[in-house]
């Protein structure tokens, strides 16, 4: 695991475009589908935001499929909340993607038990996916993992913790009441498939759970500490969110002595 610590979340966002641009040319020369997991929520979004600057700059994405790590359940379609209207929203439109290729369990179907099952296998005959993009819960989970997911699980149906539901009130307006009880979510087993992992995290209030999943015991209640069983993970992290890593000196002296071919 590199843990890359840096001053501000825009350097985060940069490097994290950094990785996933890497991982996408790496995919590309392997020949075969080029598969991206994207990540809800507000911690990628610069990162987001520096990919399209790099479209412009022209970075291709043609042939590129998307995959999202999780759905509420019981938003109708189409709904400005839900994972697959926020991401065409934040980055897939912009970045020329075509609704069709952009793929997310489906919330709103009747059988959400199934659905969740076929969006796994959806993902297994697609991928692997080349690189995942990930934020953090303030209370470790991934996706939306919450503290007590088996740490080898797949996509399935989970209920969200009351905090949670309470952290992502400010995308309902503020009412805790709006947001759904529950939800689709890739499995940690089912994320750990990515070939490489970049975790973004900024802001004190991830610092406690940033520690946890980076150093502290191999454990389902902190779902994050799974990254420590993968091969290739990168965890971008800025100061504040950084502030109770142990090790944080022995991450920057690394950082400032990385050859130059050992990439992200
Ligand atoms: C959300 C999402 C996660 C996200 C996390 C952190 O509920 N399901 O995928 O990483 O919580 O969100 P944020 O980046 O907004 O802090």
């Amino acid at each position: 695991m590199e843990v890359v610590l840096l001053p501000t979340p825009e350097d985060c966002g940069r490097v994290v475009a950094d990785a996933v641009a890497g991982s996408v040319l790496d995919a590309v020369a392997r020949g075969g589908p080029v598969v991206l997991g994207l990540a809800t929520g507000s911690s990628p979004l610069l990162a987001y935001r520096e990919l399209l600057r790099r479209r412009e700059e022209g970075l291709g994405f043609t042939g590129v499929q998307a995959f999202l790590l999780d759905e509420y359940v019981g938003l109708p379609a189409g709904h400005p909340e839900s994972y697959r209207e926020v991401i065409r929203r934040e980055l897939t439109d912009a970045l020329g993607l075509d609704p069709a290729v952009v793929h997310g369990p489906d919330g709103a179907a009747s059988d959400p038990l199934q659905a969740a099952r076929d969006y796994e296998q959806l993902l297994l005959s697609a991928g692997p996916v080349a690189v995942q993009v990930l934020g953090i819960g303030a209370n470790g989970h991934l996706g939306f993992n919450e503290p007590g997911s088996s740490l080898a699980s797949r996509t399935r149906v989970k209920t969200l913790t009351e905090q949670t539901r309470s952290d992502n009130a400010r995308f309902f307006g503020g009412d805790v009441a709006a947001v759904p009880r529950h939800v689709i979510t890739q499995g940690l087993g089912t994320i750990l498939g990515a070939r490489h992992l970049v975790l973004v995290a900024t802001g004190e209030a991830k610092a406690a759970a940033v520690a946890a999943a980076l150093e502290g015991p191999l454990t389902a209640s902190c779902p994050g500490s799974v990254l420590q069983l993968h091969p290739h993970v990168t965890a971008v992290v800025d100061e504040a969110a950084g502030s109770r890593l142990a090790r944080a000196e022995h991450y920057r002296y690394v950082l400032s002595h990385k050859l130059e071919e050992q990439g992200w």
